[in-house]
């Protein structure tokens, strides 16, 4: 049986899809993984289809509405991984991935319109029991607004993976050639946050 990570943040823009795209390519260094595009917008189906032939193959299903729980099912019993990409807004599809999924990410960026955009996924997910993290992204190295924003996510007592991307123009060059940043800067910095951040979802898969 898969373990299911949705991304899910109804603000847009914070990274959903980028997260999504990384961390596939991640775990497919040691698992059979799927991705699931549950967003009209269709970025990461896209960015799949810019995958260069000879590149680690993942599955991609698209889904909505009364199809996607038994797609669901269906990755989950024949990958190790599904990641699922979620539209920056709460609708019927987005509420069943985050029902269906081991942990939910919401990643952040460092502003506190961003943070309160999260809440409304983060409650879902604890209405729900599902386990959730956020993960802070596109964050400056040190700086005020990120010192307000994790003090804040302290303060509303909010689960954090202790890695934080940053802001990383080498995620957005590798996206648009269909590539993950471990595949074009492999010794990069982003390519270093990625991989911190698997191996904090691998110690929670436990
Ligand atoms: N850490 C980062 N560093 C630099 N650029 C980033 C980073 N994270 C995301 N981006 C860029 O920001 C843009 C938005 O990211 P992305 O598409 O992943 O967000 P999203 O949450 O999926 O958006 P939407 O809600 O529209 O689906 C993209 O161009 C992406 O490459
Ligand atoms: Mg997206």
């Amino acid at each position: 049986m898969a373990f299911v990570i949705t991304v899910a943040q109804q603000k847009g823009g914070a990274g959903k899809t980028m997260l999504a795209a990384n961390l596939a390519v991640a775990f497919a260094g040691s698992a059979r993984v799927a991705l699931l595009d549950i967003d009209p917008q269709r970025s990461l189906s896209r960015w799949h289809g810019l995958r260069k032939p000879g590149a680690v193959a993942l599955h991609l299903s698209e889904v909505s509405g009364w199809r996607l729980a038994a797609e669901l099912d269906r990755l989950r019993a024949s990958h190790d991984v599904v990641l699922i990409d979620s539209p920056p807004q709460i609708d019927t599809d987005a509420r069943l991935a985050i029902r269906g999924a081991d942990l939910v990410i919401v990643p952040v960026q460092p502003s506190l319109p961003d943070l309160w955009a999260a809440e409304g996924t983060l409650k879902l997910a604890v209405a729900e029991r599902r386990l959730a993290r956020i993960v802070l992204n596109r964050a400056p190295a040190s700086g005020k607004l990120r010192e307000r924003v994790m003090a804040e996510i302290r303060r509303e007592d909010h689960a954090m993976f202790a890695t934080v991307m940053g802001n990383r123009v080498g995620l957005a060059t590798a996206f648009a050639d269909g590539s993950s940043i471990l595949e074009t800067s492999p010794k990069s910095a982003a390519a270093q946050e990625i991989m911190a951040l698997l191996a904090e979802i691998e110690a929670l898969r436990g």
